[in-house]
């Protein structure tokens, strides 16, 4: 399927948020290296934004680096307006900004539930509704089957309980939700929904989880397959769900998770 020279994003354009660091730039990456042209958002790291930018021209392809704070409304308009202006449509979003703020529950702060709410949840439903409205708008997809794609960044813990993390389990609780009854409600225009939930991968958001070698052996006990994954392992789970190789795959989560959610601590117990 991914044989060289096989481009199933060819000629269409995808938006890819929190794509300057982790996850969100391997996915930017890999969409580009399928051929798709490709806004980079990201809100604080605009020389990150830039070098991904960067390999994805030297690998021939197109980008360009788009800054917004998912969570504003006015931010995320003038976003998707300027990667209009730029490439002419939109036919995927990947709405994978993300971010924690860890405390145990008693000691949480309403800032730190709120801000991981607005990031997570608040600002995938703005982007999506901004995908949705121009994938209404604009003519019929010439190069996809699907009028538009969505790919919500969700997370193993949208089905795994999280204690020291409430604000973020809730958050992509809330993604997996919204994501299914986006899904339902724009089936019908030819809209796809789609998420995927990585489980453990190697990126700055949990570099305490797999840096040092104790913390890395005990990650890894959760983990069936044997190794953290990389962000590479999600990228490639985004072009397919982006491509038409995935036409009939509506309404679905993707676990990209090395097994995680297979529950490992009850292979010898319970
Ligand atoms: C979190 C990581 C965590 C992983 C598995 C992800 O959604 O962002 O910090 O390592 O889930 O628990």
């Amino acid at each position: 399927m991914s044989s060289p020279g096989y481009l199933p994003l060819q000629g269409q354009t995808a938006l890819v948020t929190g794509a300057s660091s982790g996850i969100g730039a391997a996915v930017a990456l890999a969409l580009g290296a399928a051929g798709a042209s490709v806004g980079v958002n990201f809100r604080s790291h605009p020389n990150e934004a830039r070098a991904v930018v960067n390999r994805i021209r030297e690998q021939g392809g197109r980008a360009v680096a788009l800054r917004a704070d998912v969570s504003l409304e006015a931010e995320v308009q003038v976003m998707f307006a300027a990667m209009e202006d730029t490439f002419g449509r939109l036919d995927v979003l990947v709405a994978n900004s993300g971010i924690q703020q860890d405390a145990s529950f008693a000691d949480m702060s309403l800032a730190q539930w709120q801000r991981v709410l607005d990031v997570n949840l608040t600002g995938q439903f703005l982007c999506a509704r901004e995908a949705v409205r121009r994938f209404l708008a604009q003519p019929p997809s010439q190069l996809s089957r699907a009028r538009g794609k969505i790919i919500c960044m969700s997370s193993v813990h949208e089905l795994i309980p999280w204690a020291g993390h409430v604000n973020y389990a809730a958050s992509k609780g809330g993604v997996m939700l919204m994501m299914r009854s986006l899904a339902q409600e724009v089936a019908c225009h030819s809209i796809r929904v789609n998420g995927i939930a990585p489980g453990a991968i190697r990126t700055p958001i949990n570099r305490s989880a797999w840096s040092t070698e104790e913390a890395h052996e005990r990650l890894v006990r959760l983990i069936p397959y044997g190794r953290v994954g990389e962000p590479e392992d999600v990228g490639k789970a985004a072009v397919w769900l982006a491509s038409d190789d995935s036409d009939y795959v509506v309404g679905t989560t993707l676990f990209v998770d090395g097994g995680m959610t297979l529950y490992p601590a009850f292979k010898d117990n319970g």
